[in-house]
């Protein structure tokens, strides 16, 4: 696992999702073209890892029937990692052709939410990554992301047990210590509160180092970023989040917007952790995005302007001093 060496610093690295989280529940066709000129926009935007797309059925999420287009033609920044989100074999090998530098294995913790997403049981999904290692593992420039979706709680079964999730991290790390580069944690109907999270990542965080550790949240019942300061606290270093808080899973029902990223960069503006990414020119894509899908987005930063956005004095008070 060669993520594992580097040194952890107070750096807090965001993965922008929109383009794959995000534009997954659209209800409206987004054309090619604006998928790729909104990838190109979050390159310029100081991001190290961008989730371009995903390869799965078509007839399950249509919205993204075409990554494999998307992929082949996004102008590609050095040093930009652009993940893809896959479901099985068929989707790896769609992934690579297109040119996907990171495969993102996606499996429910809850068995409910796994067979309502992916029509497999977590055995058969477990079993298709130990192909995609087999197929990918060896790639020296593709790495393998795992991510274990409803890991904070599930839509159907609610509680998830805590250590189910830490056996299908272990489940996870058998595949392969050199194969799997990083393991994401998601909550994908936003039912994680702080202090489960505080003890899940303290778990986690004796399994593998921080920088092989992503933590994936919605804002569905508003704890979003009290949950990213949790789980910074705790150790956490990388966190998913989506332009404008897009985002959902259009298998698990109640699903809303994945944390926005522009409130998350100006959480860590305002308390001095570091990001790399260009906040103005994050909330002018943001302010776009209305136009482009036909109606308003969760996202706060963009409608209330930064801190430092100052307003004019009132006349009455300027005419009295
Ligand atoms: N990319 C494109 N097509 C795929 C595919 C992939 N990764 N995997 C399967 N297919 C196609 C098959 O070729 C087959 O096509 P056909 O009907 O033309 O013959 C069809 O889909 C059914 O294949 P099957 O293996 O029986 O899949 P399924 O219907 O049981 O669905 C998944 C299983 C995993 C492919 C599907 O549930 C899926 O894509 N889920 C992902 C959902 C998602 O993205 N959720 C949000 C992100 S977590
Ligand atoms: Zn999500």
């Amino acid at each position: 696992m060669s993520a594992l060496l580097n040194k952890v610093s107070d750096r807090l690295i965001v993965q922008e999702v929109s383009p794959r989280d995000g534009l997954q529940i659209e209800p409206g066709w987004v054309p090619t073209e604006d998928k790729i000129a909104l990838i190109d926009g979050l390159s310029q935007a100081g991001f190290s890892r961008i989730e371009a797309g995903s390869f799965v059925s078509p007839k399950a999420i249509p919205a993204l029937r075409d990554g494999d287009d998307v992929f082949r033609r996004i102008a590609r920044k050095d040093g930009v990692i652009y993940v893809a989100l896959i479901p099985n074999v068929k989707g790896a090998e769609r992934a690579l052709l297109a040119g996907a530098d990171e495969l993102n294995m996606v499996m429910s913790a809850s068995q409910t939410h796994n067979r309502a997403n992916m029509r497999m049981n977590c055995e058969a999904s477990l079993a298709g990554f130990a192909d995609i290692v087999s197929l990918a593992g060896g790639m020296d420039n593709v790495s393998l992301n795992a991510t274990i979706a409803t890991a904070f709680g599930c839509p159907f079964e609610g509680k998830i047990d805590e250590d189910r999730v830490m056996r299908i991290v272990d489940d996870y790390l058998q595949l392969g210590a050199h194969a799997i580069g990083g393991i994401t944690l998601a909550d994908t109907t936003g039912m994680a509160n702080p202090r489960q999270v505080a003890r899940i990542v303290g778990r986690v965080l004796q399994r593998l180092p921080a920088a092989a550790l992503t933590l994936h949240f919605h804002n569905t019942r508003g704890l979003g970023l009290v949950n990213v300061m949790a789980a910074y606290e705790a150790g956490a270093r990388r966190f998913d989040a989506a332009l404008g808080g897009l985002g959902g899973c259009p298998f698990a029902p109640g699903a809303s917007g994945n944390i926005c990223t522009e409130d998350l960069v100006n959480l860590c503006e305002e308390t001095g952790i570091e990001t790399g990414i260009d906040l103005p020119l994050l909330i002018a894509m943001s302010r776009k995005l209305p136009a482009l899908l036909g109606h308003e987005v969760p996202g706060q930063l963009a409608k209330a302007g930064r801190n430092g956005d100052l307003h004019p004095i009132p006349a009455a008070l300027q005419a009295a001093a």
